[in-house]
């Protein structure tokens, strides 16, 4: 088959290209081997790109980059107990590997795609609300009625927070982004305050939580920035709140971290990943997912209608994927940018 490769193993997105006569993945055991339509970008694509991801990969993660990716069930493996079947439309997560025609994955990873989704659509999904749901719900425990801050919010994993946090029952959701259009999006997504960061004529989000908190504060702040948010952070978070960190985008060393911020308010500091989790934990996610967000995924969603979805960016032939990576390096784009296979 064909696959995503870097030229001299890493490099820039320049260095990447359509590699041939790459072996084609196996449908062994409870796998199912998909052949893939479309696949979404993420972050630690870059990274492993350029080898400097982060976290030790598990074997099962291989060379090629890519996590999640929508296609036809091509291949049953003989272990196979799911309702899955040869032609079917399916979308799920991997360990990698999805930047290819093909890719062999778990069977309980895949996921029937809804009839009114495509493919675009559906490769945009899996890595973005895997991650906010085990964010707002395993990690952060959120309830009914509690107030929260989703920093990046336009991102992938921050507009699906917001939609998760809104169906969830919060009280109220902050949102911080880089642009208006961006919060203006966070706002049509659900969150009912969304501030510009970026915008130096415009009140602090610490400043706007505390306001419309009558200085409580919020119960539960996912972050995605780390560093330049983490003193506004605790002072945005109420007694007894959590901060669960998602990742570090300004940076991951705090300068002038006092405990203090901790212990006067009995604050919770969590922090999760989700590649680096195991099969089970993964397994889980995925049936958490099925059960909370498959049957309200819509194409326009919307907060009025408690349907939740996707915002796709834009999408490229995968011939251009070094163009798509450079976008997401920019910071340009609110929403996935997805690839297809052709
Ligand atoms: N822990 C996990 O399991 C997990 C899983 C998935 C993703 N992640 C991580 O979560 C992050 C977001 O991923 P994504 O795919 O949702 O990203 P994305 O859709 O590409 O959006 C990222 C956005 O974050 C904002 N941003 C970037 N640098 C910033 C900074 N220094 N300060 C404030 N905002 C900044 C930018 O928008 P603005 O215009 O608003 O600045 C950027 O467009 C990445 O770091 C990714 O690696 C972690």
């Amino acid at each position: 088959m064909r696959a995503v490769g870097v030229h001299g193993g890493k490099g820039s997105a320049d260095a990447l290209y359509i590699e041939d006569n790459v072996a084609d993945p196996a449908a062994v055991d409870e796998r199912i081997v998909v052949r893939i339509k479309a696949f979404g970008l993420n972050r630690m694509d870059i990274m492993q790109r350029e080898d400097r991801y982060p976290y030790k990969l598990l074997p099962e993660s291989g060379p090629i980059m890519g996590v999640e990716f929508s296609g036809l069930v091509e291949e049953l493996g003989p272990a196979c107990k799911g309702d899955f079947q040869v032609g079917q439309r399916v979308f799920g997560l991997a360990y990698g590997g999805a930047y290819a025609e093909k890719i062999s994955v778990s069977e309980r990873m895949l996921m029937h795609m809804p009839d009114h989704l495509g493919f675009e659509e559906a490769a945009g999904i899996p890595e973005t609300f895997f991650t906010a749901l085990q964010a707002v719900h395993l990690v952060g425990g959120m309830q009914p009625g509690q107030s929260v801050l989703i920093h990046a919010g336009a991102s992938g994993v921050g507009q699906a927070a917001i939609q998760i946090a809104r169906q969830a029952g919060a009280s109220v959701i902050f949102a911080t982004a880089g642009t208006d259009a961006k919060c203006q999006l966070c706002r049509q997504l659900g969150a009912d305050h969304a501030v510009n960061y970026k915008d130096t004529n415009a009140p602090d989000f610490a400043e706007v939580v505390a306001r419309e908190t009558n200085s409580r504060g919020v119960d539960l702040i996912i972050d995605l920035v780390g560093q330049s948010y983490w003193h506004r952070n605790t002072k945005s978070a109420a007694m007894e709140g959590k901060i669960v960190i998602v990742a570090a985008m300004s940076g991951s060393v705090v300068e002038g971290f006092d405990l203090r911020a901790l212990l006067n308010k009995r604050l919770s500091v969590l922090a999760t990943t989700l590649r680096t989790r195991d099969a089970a934990y993964q397994a889980q996610l995925r049936d958490v997912f099925v059960e909370r967000v498959l049957q309200h995924l819509a194409s326009k969603p919307s907060p009025a209608d408690e349907t939740m979805g996707v915002t796709v960016d834009e999408v490229f032939s995968w011939q251009q994927v070094g163009e798509a990576h450079k976008k997401m390096e920019a910071n340009v784009n609110a929403g996935k940018l997805i690839c297809l296979v052709d």
